[in-house]
């Protein structure tokens, strides 16, 4: 047999193994592992090196459609380019419906946006924003049973949010045809009056943004979320939780054994609610760092590692969201003196996940690397329906994969990076862990700091049904 492609003296590691081996390739995909393969038509020696499956970044918005005059700074192009640089090779990113459209609307402009720009592969998730009688009982449904398998609903934003009675209806839908659905568990109402207090007493800058949605916010949506899911008998997956009264929350559901997954992101394990009180260069630098759940304190960063070391998390992923901070169709779209309620929510991430969790994750004791990468990619692919194909090194799988530099001590300096943002929010910190090489399907993308990638390498993939649906 002559590969394509062999990688030699790997030290692999999967969500549960670790082993040795040779690597070989053919047509993108992985036919061999064993020793002393024979040769290859092109070969890269791992020696000494981690080679683990690529990320599978399972929370990213890319070119989402805004409706207050914001424009997220990264397309298919850039933000793929971005992911595979910092070593992720799947992105699943969000078609969203816009009130009064349909769903199969939000999925065609998507792919539209997406067609002939991506370096790596893609899914799709959807954002359910209306769910009318059609949305319901056809388009979902129908959509679904395509390839579109989990979709993510709001407890807040005005032009998102679901209320309870629609909450129930989508989680029906979800149980009938074996979807997961994504929950932003924050309560809005509570949102809205604590800002509208804020406002009223001047008390407007970036920093108040965390007032704003306190962990209470958080916790009793969290809880209610998960008293829906139980009553529907359906598993659900809440996102980007920020702290330990979310935690408890999730952690009481899992010990009562109801199928309740969750998610943290980087923001939770590297920035706290003091950067958004950054007012380096103007009054609203501390932009840079807002998103919702905002980040919260030491001590909660401190839940947050302990429940992602104890498995109290099923995935870590960027929740990248990026907005520019100069310019006016970014988080300075309300101009330059505006409120934190105009300023668009979330910060980008997707290029540096990886390198933050390797780096302090497992090289700093707390997580092992089967659970790097479990939490990074397996079980992402997993839970969205792209298992084995993504997220592991097995015979048969796509050959995503990341051979790791562990020996060389970087700084984050957003000028290094590939995304289209003007800023990182983790500018300036160290990490001793990067990916040397990157491959998408056997493809080199990433290779000692040089992007090779191209856009349109990356495909869409349809999701298999994530879960069996009702017992
Ligand atoms: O602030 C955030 N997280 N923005 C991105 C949108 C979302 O809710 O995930
Ligand atoms: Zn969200
Ligand atoms: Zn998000």
């Amino acid at each position: 047999m002559s590969y394509d492609l062999v990688i030699r003296n790997a030290r692999c590691a999967t969500a549960s193994d670790v082993f040795d081996a040779d690597i070989g390739i053919i047509d993108g995909r992985i036919v061999a592992l064993g020793a002393q393969l024979a040769a290859g038509k092109t070969e890269i020696d791992a020696a000494g090196c981690y080679v683990l499956p690529g990320g599978v970044d399972g929370h990213c918005h890319l070119d989402q459609p805004m409706n207050d005059g914001s424009k997220m700074a990264d397309d298919f192009e850039t933000g793929t380019r971005s992911a595979a640089c910092g070593g992720t090779t799947t992105v699943i990113p969000f078609a969203c419906q816009i009130k009064g459209d349909t769903l199969r609307a939000a999925v065609e402009d998507y792919h539209r946006r997406a067609e002939g720009k991506a370096t790596i592969d893609y899914a799709f998730h959807l954002i359910v924003s209306d769910p009318t009688q059609a949305v319901l009982e056809e388009e979902l449904p129908a959509l679904i049973r395509e390839g579109y398998t989990s979709f993510k609903i709001y407890m807040t934003y005005d032009d998102l949010k679901l209320d309870d009675r629609q909450i129930l209806d989508v989680l029906s839908v979800a149980r009938a045809e074996g979807a997961m659905v994504m929950v932003h568990a924050e309560n809005t109402d509570c949102i809205a009056w604590l800002t509208e207090r804020l406002v009223k007493a001047g008390n407007t800058a970036p920093r108040f943004h965390a007032d704003s949605r306190p962990m209470l916010v958080e916790r009793e949506a969290t809880h209610r979320a998960i008293a829906l899911a139980e009553l529907v008998d359906v598993p659900i997956l809440i996102v980007h939780v920020s702290g330990r009264e979310a935690v408890e929350q999730i952690r009481w559901a899992q010990s009562l054994g109801l199928q309740i997954h969750a998610e943290t992101c980087p923001q939770y394990l590297f920035l706290t609610s003091s950067n958004l009180d950054a007012t380096e260069h103007d009054g609203l630098h501390g932009a840079k760092c807002i998103c919702s759940p905002p980040p919260r304190d030491k001590a909660n960063q401190e839940v947050i590692w302990q429940a992602l070391a104890g498995g109290v998390f099923r995935v870590f992923s960027s929740d990248h969201a990026p907005f520019r901070y100069e310019g006016t169709d970014g988080k300075k779209v309300g101009g330059c003196h505006a409120s934190f309620a105009e300023i668009p929510n979330g910060i980008p991430g997707l290029e540096t996940r990886l390198p933050l969790l390797f780096s302090a994750g497992v090289l700093d004791g707390r997580i092992d690397i089967n659970q790097f990468v479990a939490l990074t990619s397996t079980n992402a692919a997993k839970t969205y329906g792209l298992y084995p194909r993504k997220g592991t090194i097995a015979v048969g799988a796509d050959a995503d994969l990341v051979i790791w530099d562990t020996q060389t001590p970087r700084t984050i300096r957003n000028a290094d990076l590939h995304h289209d943002v003007d800023y990182t929010p983790y500018e300036g910190i160290a990490v001793r862990a990067w990916p040397a090489i990157t491959l998408s399907r056997g493809e080199v993308v990433w290779r000692d700091g040089e992007y090779l990638g191209k856009p349109g390498m990356g495909r869409f993939l349809p999701c298999d049904k994530p879960w069996a649906g009702p017992r």
